[in-house]
Order: C-alpha cells, then structure tokens, then sequence
C-alpha cells in the first residue's frame, strides 16, 4: 500500500526519490517523507499530505548520494506529520521506512518499554526500527545483521529499507509478503516497491523473495535468507516496462488514459492467444495444466474488488461454455474459510496487481493443499505470478489510476479465452463458436464507438453530478457489471451507489426508489430483456430516474427511459466488454465535476498489500 524507494550512486538521493515517490503514489498517497545520509549523520523530512507537499518542506541543495524515501497509506496512527515515514530509532542513527504491518507489534512495543526505550509514536513502524535499534546496540553487529535478528522475531507482513548512520554507504531492505524489487544499475543501486521509479536508471531488476534481506552497496548487492543466515541467489531480469506507459500521455488523469487504452488492451490480452482461422484458442501459460483443471472436483475463483466482478463473470463464462461449475469467492473469505481444497482442486486467482493480501494468501492456501494455483495476473514479476503453478497474464500494461478499469476488460477477455479453451479441450460444441471469435477480434472497433461517443456521458454526468445515491440494476453477465458500475462510483466520486440483481430489487432495494434515486439499469438484448423491462416499469411507477445502458433502442424502453447510454450490437458474451465501458466513464466525469482526487480518491491505494 506505500511506496519504498531507496537510492545509491553518484546522483543526489533527494531529487532521485523525490521523482521515484511520484511514480510510487499511487500506492500511498496520505503522507511522504525522505531521510539522506552522509558522513554527518542522517537527515529527515516528512509531513502528511502528498509528495508535492514534501517538496515544498525542501530547502537548499542536498548533495548527499544515499538515502531512502517513503509515500504513507496509513495502517497504525493516523496520517499525520509524526507518523509519517521514516521514522528513526532513539538514537537518531537508524532510519527506517516500512510497507505492511507488523503484526505482534504489541508485544514488541511492551518488551522495549520494559528495556526502557520509549516511543513517539503509534506506529508499528517506529517500534520495528526501534527493535532493530535494540539488536544494533551503538554498533556492536553489524547493521544489517542487526536488522536480521530483529526480522527473525517479527510477525506480519513488511518491505522495509533501512539505513544507519554508522555506515553510510548501505542500504538494508528486507520483504515478507510486502513486494520488493532492487535495480541493479552501473555503480548504483536502487530499491523499491515496483519497477516504475527504476527504469530511469537500469532495467536489470531482481525481485526479492518473502524471507529475504538484501544489503545494497554501490558497486553490488548480497541478498541474505533472514531465518538461514545464508546468502541466497535471486535471477536478475529485465524490465520491460516503458516511460509512456507510466506517464499520462497528455490525459489529465490516469483514469481516463486507461479507460481510453481499453481499445487496445482488450486486443492485446488475446493477441496470440485466439486463432481465428482454425476457430481455436490456445493458451501457452496453461496447456500443461489443463487436463488437472478439467480433472478436479472443485474449481474455485478468488480475488479482491473489480477482480472479483471479473471472477463473478469468469465463473458464469466457465459453467456456460465449459461446463465446470466453479465457485467465486472473496479472497479474503475464502483464506480464512474452512475449506475442501486437496490435490485435487483448482483455485483461480485473479489479480491486477499480483500483490493483494488476501488474495496472495488465498494462493498460498491452494499451495499448501496441494491444490493447483492457477494466476490471471497483470503484474509480471509479482508475488502471485510468482507462487501460482501456472497462469496467463492479461498484458494491460501498468495500471497507475487507483479506480481498476482496463484490467477489469482484460480480464474479462482472459477469462472467456479460457472458458473457450477448456470447451474446446474437451470437445464440447460452442454455441455461435464463429460469430463470437469473430465478434471479439474485431471488439476493438466496437470500444472505439463508445469512447468515441464520451461527449454524451459528460452531459450525463452534468445530469446526475449532485446525486447522493444511485442504484445500478443487471441480470446474468450484467449483474457484475452492476456491481462493477456501482464500485467505481462510489470510490472516486463518493456517491453512495449499490449494485443489485434486477430481479432483487422488489425484495428490499425498490423501498429506496423516488424521484431522487438514479438507477441505472443495464438492459441488453437477452433472453431477460422482456423482465428488466418490467423493472423499468416498477421504477418509473414509483417515480425513479432510468438510465438505461442497452444495444435495443425499442419504443418502450425508449418510452419509459429518462436517458439511453446505447453500446453497439455483439455477441452476447461480450456485452461485459462494451457495457462497463460507459459506466466508467460516467464515474469519471462525475467524480471530475465533483472536484474529486479522480487517481487518488480518499482513503484508497491502488495496491492492498495488507489486510
Ligand atoms: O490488484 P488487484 O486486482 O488484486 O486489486 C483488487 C482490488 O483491490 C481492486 O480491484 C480495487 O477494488 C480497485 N480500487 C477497484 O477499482
């Protein structure tokens, strides 16, 4: 959920991280802070607020060429200039900065008041480098074997850098379940929480694993096992991530620069994956595994958030076409519920980031039954990606605004691809096999119509900009994109929004219905398209305002409806691809002409590294 960054070279640290925390905000974004480091001692800025606030506390030059720097998404203590990263032991000598949480830091926070330490803080972070602090002891160890010691006593989740005064030409970082990358540059040397805030300086990363600490020097690194002591050796990679595809490229936002990729990212996650001529789908990340998945008795998709809605339509895609009646459940349930996994199921982990919490752990619980871990992971090199036996990545590029909207898309198409494949596996006949591979390779032009038609939804948007609440109604594929539609709202515009099964809403929802309630009701040409109608109706009847997202322009619906968001005719299957599209951006230009923080919204990181 924060942002790490450690740099050291030959350039100034603070300019190096204060660009590196701008790419890294996404991740965290209520408090920054950066410690430098020199033969004089260590130095220490930090306040709550955003990167740009940090910047303006700056004075003067720092030609210091070491140091680590911090953006907060709080966990422990409020988000204030205190409690903001790094925090120092009561020495002054150690500085550290930490993403996650330390779980027994209660313990830990008892047992150095009995030694006589006292703590500024409620962090769990400044009890951790105070415990560090504990083991160093003005310098009787080394410092790393310092932090090592200390990590061997620690429960929770952590990607921490350190650095200590008495040895000025290291950097320390060490990962358990918090994601960590190290650069590995021509006489310098950077650490962080993802790749973005490197690639100015090296492509040549190495991914740490959980359990490893990692002593950075100028000239080259040492990675140490924290229970073994033992030095461990981790492959170097190359990134291939691009400038272009983490700046905004002339968008004012993030948001609206995916949404708008959308037109390509769909295409890419089937790029080389669907062969139109032989009417076949081919996955290389799964081929060898395919015949375990068609053999298990339980097939089980997890995620978090958007991910999830994906894993709702996933899991309607894979009974439909595939005939394998997979179970969808939160990640975070799933991980603590008493379960039948054993070697002979599957669990299908969804993630854009590869690092989310609960559904790491989800994984890790299929691992240790035995179970076949399957990943649809956008993040390459992420933790996921990494404990799952076999996966397919949805190739959407980095995904930067907090609000999930391209990755939702790519999902989805990663998920079809795979209900087809398995179909095709077991030679079980799709129903309009030719119209829907040829309706999804030429997709693209279909999204196009829709971003093309944006105008409409800011007038939308005007409309409905002061709502306090909003209802989004849809049934079969379209219940998720409900759901899909109701989350991006309410998290970056703040308005209250639920998504519903349309048939649900007589059972409690339509109490809600005046003529202040918007509802969006996603009314497609399907075999319930008469009954959503009638939905409509019991809407209208009780004076609520429809907007209703369809491909059929009937003259009842035209009728009854107050406004028409319309999305082009395509294979059934395929109406989750076209009819979240306008719902994101409907969220986006509300949450615009609110004021909102459109790629930052309150309370939120794009990355949930802790539970
Ligand atoms: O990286 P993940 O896909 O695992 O993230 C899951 C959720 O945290 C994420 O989708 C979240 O709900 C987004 N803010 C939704 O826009």
């Amino acid at each position: 959920m924060c942002g790490i960054l450690g740099y050291l070279g030959d350039k100034p640290a603070r300019e190096v991280i204060l660009e590196g925390l701008h790419r890294l905000e996404y991740r965290g974004y209520d408090s920054a802070g950066l410690t430098t480091i020199g033969q004089n001692g260590i130095t220490t800025f930090k306040c709550k607020g955003k990167v740009s606030d940090l910047e303006a506390l700056l004075d003067g030059d720092d030609p210091r060429s070491i140091g680590i720097g911090h953006t907060r998404w709080a966990t422990h203590g409020e988000p204030n200039d205190l409690n903001a990263h790094p925090h120092h032991d009561s020495t002054g000598k150690i500085a550290l900065i930490h993403n996650g949480i330390i779980e027994n830091h209660s313990a830990l926070r008892d047992l150095l008041i009995s030694q006589g330490r006292s703590l500024k803080t409620q962090t769990d972070t400044e009890v951790l480098v105070e415990y560090i602090s504990s083991f160093y002891s003005d310098g009787k160890i080394p410092f790393s074997e310092a932090v090592r010691r200390a990590l061997v006593h620690v429960v929770g989740a952590y990607g921490i850098a350190a650095v200590c005064a008495d040895e000025p030409d290291i950097i320390v970082a060490a990962r358990m379940g918090s994601p960590l990358v190290l650069g590995i540059g021509e006489g310098e040397m950077l650490v962080a929480s993802d790749a973005s805030p490197i690639i100015d300086y090296t492509r040549t990363v190495v991914y740490l694993d959980d359990g490893d600490l990692a002593v950075l020097r100028r000239d080259g690194y040492d990675i140490i096992s924290i229970t073994q002591n033992a030095k461990v050796t981790r492959d170097e990679k190359e990134v291939s991530l691009t400038l272009d595809q983490i700046e905004k490229g002339g968008y004012p936002h993030f948001m609206i620069k995916e949404i708008m990729e959308q037109v390509a990212t769909i295409p890419d996650a089937m790029r080389g994956r669907l062969l139109l001529g032989q009417q076949e789908v081919v996955l290389g990340g799964v081929r060898d595994w395919a015949d375990r998945i068609l053999e298990s008795n339980h097939v089980y998709l997890t995620a978090c958030g958007t991910s999830w809605h994906a894993a709702l339509i996933g899991g309607l895609l894979l009974e439909e076409l595939a005939g394998i009646p997979a179970r969808v459940e939160y990640a975070s349930e799933f991980r603590y519920r008493k379960t039948v996994l054993d070697s002979n199921s599957t669990v299908i982990a969804i993630s854009q980031s590869g690092e989310t919490a609960d559904t790491l752990a989800a994984v890790k619980k299929a691992n240790d039954a035995g179970a076949l871990a399957v990943g649809i992971v956008n993040a390459v090199g992420s933790s996921i990606a990494r404990s799952t036996d076999c996966g397919i990545f949805i190739h959407a590029g980095p995904e930067i605004g907090v609000a999930s909207t391209k990755a939702f898309t790519s999902q989805v198409t990663v998920l079809l691809l795979l209900a087809i494949y398995l179909a095709q596996k077991q030679n079980l006949p799709i129903q309009d096999l030719e119209e829907l591979l040829l309706d999804l390779s030429t997709i693209k032009t279909k999204i196009q119509s829709i971003l093309d038609a944006s105008e409409s939804l800011q007038t939308l948007a005007r409309h409905y900009q002061n709502s306090e609440h909003f209802l989004y109604l849809g049934r079969g594929y379209q219940f998720p994109i409900a759901l899909e539609g109701a989350l991006k709202l309410k998290e970056i515009s703040y308005i209250h929004a639920e998504g519903y099964p349309a048939a649900e809403m007589k059972h409690g929802p339509i109490a809600l219905i005046d003529e202040n309630m918007p509802v969006m009701v996603m009314a497609l040409d399907d075999q319930t398209y008469e009954k959503v109608l009638s939905n409509i109706q019991e809407i209208k009847s009780r004076k609520g305002r429809v907007i209703a997202v369809t491909n059929r322009m009937d003259d009842e619906l035209l009728s009854l409806a107050d406004h028409i968001i319309s999305v082009p005719t395509v294979h059934r299957l395929l109406y989750p691809l076209l009819t979240v599209i306008p719902l994101q951006l409907l969220a986006y230009y509300i949450a615009v002409m609110r004021d909102c923080n459109v790629d930052q919204p309150r309370n939120l990181a794009k990355s949930v590294t802790v539970e």
